[in-house]
């Protein structure tokens, strides 16, 4: 992408951002451009209100959708800053220490400035970090942001004032903040709230009446409900829907692929084969799993094909299937082996090899699509509890991909083999993955990314199917 500035002359001296858009050929595709003018979220609200979860896992998803997002987190500012005078007590954050009071302004104006700069050259969404609880330091950063620099302004609220919450977010994730390496965590929970309190003698919330002007939204108690105001466009649109989904209650989400299938036994993509043998003793074997896994209310979620469905036949659950979560469409390559669309299309076969996110089969899809296909499940799967998914390899790809904050390069190329559970526990700060592999033999479908500049493979990166 190239980048070039234009000046709009209006009332203020402003800059808006131009965007040229790559144009790619063949079937490379066309990637479709979701945000024009930068755009800067500005987090709101007391200490241990979420805002860093919720800007973390905003980039994340942003990221996913083909958005380049990026956290400014001013604490982090803040504590480079003060390297030498490392963190004593919530002291530094009482309104008369003058000389605290300005190393975290310098934090500030740093990682705005910093954000600002990074919003010029290539970045779409700056997610700015910080408590940012007084109306003047948000007029301020409105003025810098939409008037020096031409960017829109979103402002996310997070207001709690359950206690219980509060502590447990203390217990959950300041304890092992940086702030109080080795502390007590009893220490940890009286100084915290100590913060808290300083904040609150200044805090400001959004006013429906006051700050009408602004764009925003506020979540209140853990999304139990919402204030949403001037959502000027497609981008800000997305952002609020999602923080309107996404819950923090304790759940477990199982991705699978299907039990091997005849088409995998004969190295075939796409299709819609039967399981294998092998493949039925798989489906037996989740469904004794999940049973062990002791999990109430737990979804089924499969695709359309027969291989899904047979897999998930036997699983006690609420049986529910997705078209979307359907197979890549491979287009006039499917039910070819690799080795068959080598020989017969050997330009597409190079081409996907260069590009394999943005490659689109002809007459088919791409991962890129795919990604624009799944957004209404991961939606789904943002607001559900316990939920088993099984689908198949370019689509576990993708949602492992949103899961665990995975580039483009890397998602088209992630190991999700047959016969093999990935057990996602969602934490504070990410997710835990474990893999669980089950001892039943199956077809190696993995065809891993070309070792040489000219796209040869090495011995085992053939793409011939082995058998584990
Ligand atoms: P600080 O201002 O000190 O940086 P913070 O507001 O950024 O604090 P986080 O560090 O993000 O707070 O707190 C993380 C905790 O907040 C997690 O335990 C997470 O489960 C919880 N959490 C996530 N969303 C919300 C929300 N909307 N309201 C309250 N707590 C939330
Ligand atoms: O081989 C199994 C399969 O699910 C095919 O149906 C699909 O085309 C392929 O995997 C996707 O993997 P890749 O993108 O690596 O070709």
């Amino acid at each position: 992408q190239e980048t070039s500035r234009t000046n709009v002359v209006g009332d203020k001296f402003r800059f808006t951002r131009v965007r040229k858009i790559t144009e790619c050929g063949g079937f490379l595709g066309n990637s479709p451009q979701l945000v024009r003018t930068p755009h800067v979220i500005v987090m709101v609200g007391l200490p241990a209100r979420g805002k860093t979860y919720i800007s973390k896992k905003l980039m994340r998803y942003l990221n996913w959708i083909g958005v380049n997002t990026r956290v400014f987190n001013v604490g982090d500012y803040r504590r480079k800053a003060c390297v030498s005078a490392c963190y004593q007590s919530n002291d530094f954050f009482s309104v008369d220490n003058e000389e605290a009071q300005t190393l975290r302004n310098q934090a500030a104006v740093e990682a705005l400035e910093d954000m600002c700069h990074w919003l010029e050259d290539d970045g779409e969404v700056g997610i700015y970090d910080a408590t940012n609880t007084t109306r003047e330091r948000r007029k301020m950063l409105h003025n810098i942001i939409t008037v020096k620099y031409g960017y829109k302004v979103l402002f996310v609220e997070s207001v709690c004032n359950d206690p219980a919450v509060v502590e447990s977010n203390i217990m959950e994730v300041k304890v092992n903040s940086p702030d109080y390496k080795g502390a007590d965590p009893e220490f940890v929970v009286k100084d915290f709230c100590e913060r808290i309190e300083h904040y609150k003698r200044a805090y400001e919330p959004i006013d429906e009446k006051l700050d009408s002007t602004y764009s925003f939204i506020k979540l209140f108690d853990v999304g139990e409900k919402f204030l949403v105001n001037k959502v000027t466009d497609h981008i800000m649109a997305k952002i609020v829907y999602y923080l309107m989904n996404i819950h923090i209650t304790p759940r477990t989400i199982y991705l699978t692929r299907h039990g091997e299938s005849d088409f995998n036994m004969d190295g075939k993509i796409g299709g819609d084969s039967d399981l294998t043998e092998r493949g039925q003793q798989y489906a037996q074997a989740l469904a004794k799993y999940v049973e062990e896994q002791n999990v109430p209310h737990m979804r089924v979620w499969t695709s359309h094909m027969k291989r899904t469905i047979q897999t998930g036949a036997s699983i006690e659950g609420t049986q529910e299937r997705w078209k979307a979560l359907n197979e890549i469409d491979a287009g006039v390559c499917e039910e070819m082996t690799y080795q068959d669309i080598e020989k017969k299309f050997p330009q597409e076969f190079a081409l996907r090899d260069q590009n394999k996110f943005r490659y689109r089969y002809p007459g088919g899809e791409s991962y890129e699509d795919l990604v624009a296909r799944l957004e209404p499940v991961i939606m789904e799967l943002e607001r559900q509890g316990n939920i088993m998914v099984i689908s198949h390899q370019a689509v576990i790809r993708c949602l492992l991909a949103y899961f665990l904050d995975k580039d483009y390069d890397e998602l088209p190329y992630l190991t999700c083999p047959l016969h093999t559970v990935l057990k996602l526990t969602p934490t504070a700060m990410g997710c835990i993955v474990e893999q669980i592999t089950f001892n039943i033999g199956c077809a190696n479908t993995h065809r891993p990314k070309p070792t040489s500049p000219n796209g040869t493979y090495s011995n085992d990166d053939s793409g011939n199917l082995t058998t584990r």
